[in-house]
């Protein structure tokens, strides 16, 4: 079965746990790609806000009701990607360099909800962990962000993100995640990292062949 199709079969059943009334944060990528559209089928009465200009474009090109995330201050439930899943619930998120965004937008949701194909659960997170950096200061930040020998943060080759951030990934030792997330969320410059903690995540769908395999991590 293809990762496309499993993209598809867990955007379709995260698109069903959306309810008339609710306001919707929408994440970025291809699996999201496939959720607009099952979202957009449903016709409910419901309000988006979108976490890239791609998902805004292509939502509103879908008839999706998208306002500013800015005049938002909570969502019912926001759905999004993932790169790596572990078993605990920790999340990679941002191979998109959306990663900023989507947290703010993942942490201000009653339900956040990730949807997958099968090859995103992992046994242990690894890096790449995508950064967002200021660009003040940027050789200062990297140098304190790498560690010594431990790690190196490579810039990556795209632009700015829409907030004016500087894209860029962290490589080294990922053995405790909420150590090294509490690491990089102290290093003055580092805007957000694309570690996402468990007690963020509330429902994971994965899908694996035509079937979603569902976990619900919320209230752990
Ligand atoms: C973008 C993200 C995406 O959610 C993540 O990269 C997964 O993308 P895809 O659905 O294309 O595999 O974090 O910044």
């Amino acid at each position: 079965m293809s990762t496309e199709r499993e993209k598809q079969v867990a955007a379709e059943a995260a698109a069903e746990l959306v309810e008339n009334g609710m306001t919707v944060g929408l994440g970025t990528g291809s699996t999201v790609a496939y959720l607009l559209p099952a979202l957009a089928k449903r016709s409910l009465d419901i309000l988006c806000a979108a976490t890239s200009p791609a998902t805004e474009h292509a939502a509103r090109e879908l008839g999706l009701r998208i306002e500013a995330v800015t005049s938002i201050d909570r969502f019912d439930v926001t759905i999004d990607g993932a790169d790596q899943i572990a078993p605990d619930g920790w999340l990679v998120k941002g191979g998109g360099g959306a990663h900023t965004r989507e947290k703010i937008v993942a942490g201000a949701a009653e339900a956040f909800v990730v949807i997958a194909d099968s090859t995103k659960p992992v046994p242990a997170l690894r890096s790449p962990v995508p950064l967002e950096l200021m660009s003040f200061g940027l050789r200062a930040t990297i140098r304190r962000v790498a560690g010594g020998a431990s790690g190196t943060v490579t810039l990556r080759d795209v632009p700015l993100s829409p907030d004016g951030g500087v894209i860029a990934d962290y490589r080294g030792p990922v053995k405790d995640p909420a150590e090294l997330a509490a690491r990089l969320s102290s290093a003055p410059g580092v805007v957000a990292h694309g570690l996402f903690p468990p007690e963020m995540v509330a429902v994971v769908l994965v899908g694996r062949g035509e079937s979603v395999e569902r976990t619900d991590l919320a209230g752990r």
